[in-house]
């Protein structure tokens, strides 16, 4: 439980975040009593509206989202840390208002849930009307620019008033549990890490699909893309933590500065390599689980008789480094696939050499990381056919463990929960430092620059599908296909 005096103050209060998000996750957080009696929470908007309203809003929206986790006695003593504060973020003067309502015995954390255009402007009033002390942070959300340039641009107009060590820059998926239990699997297990590299590993796949669309943002989406929305934080920050050399100590200097050398160490995908490595799709209409659903240009809010925008990306990665010379890394990422999983397959070598009569390449090893739904981590063995017909056949069976059986308070706890604690704690170790922000954008801006150079356009794939043709070719072509879970959504 904390039990420094917090004063959490939230941008964009009234926003899309803050109602599915961030207020769940602290009520949350309240319930599980780790929030302590003394942390304050600010809500800061631009609608002219009292405190009462606004809690009651919000008790509305908590009642109806969080079904059986909802609490009458917790949601008593949640909302008496509510205030409801109307700042115009553009009007200096109201931030007054912010400054006598927070007090200097206390930590001020601002949380932006704003759009990143705001973050700026929100420091400078802050910082005009004295409401950032020594001690203050400050949490952002995504996008951190849409490449490297604009990043610096974002990173160095917060960094005039905040340090380095008091910007807590949010990935959230590294708030999610099974995330950070791939610390505990590569570094807490001697049989793991005895065997992770080059001379045992064949391939890594990393794979986030997602049933959903674009969500009603057309717009913004078709500006931005699935590189930038997926792969530029959340699936690089997946592929730095398996990838990444083991860290001296669990601590955030310690962890991040592998992260980084890990992202530099990424081989270049660029015009000489772009086509063989990289593919980009988007979705033409389809089926998702028996309904059918419209094409990425149909969506509401299209504004545009065609796009090029990626809503689908497959690539082919490699690290060179030591560890993992000549090791590919695939990942994909794609919107109106057929099912919801993220999942970090790693498919050992086949033995040196075959003594069983019926050894194959299907009886590799592997060990399936799902990280979401049903998380858990499946190893995949080979082992006798208990048979006595047979007198020495093999079979595949998997070990499974399964973080449902053992989870605490019967549920995983969303990512935002775990995010929110630890900036609380004061402790960055699941927050991205800016040298990851600036080494992954840089990768991310070759291969974007490589795909313009080049002008490759984005292959068709029917919703409800696991992607184009061609992401299924960028693997076969090596002899490798992608791996599929069957995911049971009953958990
Ligand atoms: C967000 C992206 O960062 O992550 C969204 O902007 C995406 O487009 C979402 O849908 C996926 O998150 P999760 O936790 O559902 O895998």
């Amino acid at each position: 439980m904390s039990s420094s005096k917090i004063d959490l103050v939230i941008f964009g209060a009234r926003g899309d975040l803050s109602r599915r998000k961030l207020f769940p996750a602290l009520f949350q957080l309240d319930k599980a009593e780790l929030l302590g009696d003394t942390v304050r929470i600010a809500a800061v908007a631009r609608q002219e509206l009292d405190s009462a309203t606004f809690i009651e809003q919000i008790g509305d929206i908590l009642k109806t989202n969080l079904g059986d986790d909802w609490d009458k006695t917790v949601w008593a003593r949640f909302k008496k840390r509510i205030d409801y504060i109307r700042i115009e973020f553009s009007e200096k003067e109201q931030f007054n208002a912010l400054r006598e309502w927070s007090d200097k015995d206390r930590t001020l954390i601002f949380y932006m849930a704003t759009p990143p255009s705001m973050f700026g402007l929100i420091c400078k009033n802050l910082d005009e009307t004295g409401c950032i002390d020594k001690k203050a942070r400050i949490v952002l959300e995504k996008p951190i620019g849409h490449d490297l340039e604009s990043s610096k641009e974002v990173n160095d107009t917060v960094g005039q008033y905040f340090p380095e060590r008091r910007i807590y820059r949010i990935d959230h998926y590294l708030g999610k549990e099974t995330v950070q239990n791939l610390l505990a699997l590569r570094f807490a297990n001697r049989i793991i890490n005895s065997q992770w590299d080059n001379s045992c590993i064949d391939h890594i796949q990393i794979t986030a699909a997602e049933t959903v669309g674009i969500e009603g943002r057309w717009t913004y989406y078709d500006g931005v893309g699935q590189l930038r929305d997926m792969v530029q934080n959340h699936l690089l920050q997946l592929l730095s933590l398996v990838a990444m050399e083991p860290p001296n100590k669990v601590e955030a200097d310690e962890i991040r500065a592998e992260k980084v050398k890990l992202l530099r160490a990424m081989k270049p995908i660029n015009q000489k390599n772009v086509k063989d490595q990289a593919v980009r799709g988007q979705y033409a209409a389809g089926w998702i689980a028996g309904d059918p659903v419209v094409g990425y240009m149909e969506e509401e809010g299209s504004a545009a008789d065609s796009s090029n925008t990626e809503t689908f990306v497959a690539l082919k990665v490699f690290v060179d480094n030591w560890r993992w010379a000549g090791v590919p890394f695939y990942l994909r990422t794609g919107k109106r696939m057929k099912e919801k999983v993220t999942q970090i397959v790693i498919t050992y070598k086949d033995n040196p050499h075959a003594i069983f009569a019926d050894d194959d390449s299907e009886a590799n090893n592997r060990l399936v990381i799902r990280l979401q739904p049903n998380e858990g981590i499946q190893l995949e063995m080979v082992s006798k056919k208990q048979s006595m017909k047979e007198r020495l056949s093999l079979e595949k069976r998997t070990l499974n463990l399964d973080f449902h059986d053992s989870v605490e308070g019967g549920r995983i706890a969303d990512a935002y929960e775990r995010l929110l604690l630890e900036v609380i704690n004061g402790d960055q170790w699941l927050f991205v430092s800016r040298d990851e922000v600036e080494a992954s954008w840089q990768w991310c801006d070759d291969l974007l620059q490589a795909w313009a150079d080049k002008k490759v356009d984005t292959k068709a794939y029917s919703a409800g599908s696991w992607g184009p043709s061609k992401a299924d070719m960028l693997i076969e072509n090596d002899g490798r296909s992608w791996y599929q879970v069957e995911t049971d959504s009953s958990k």
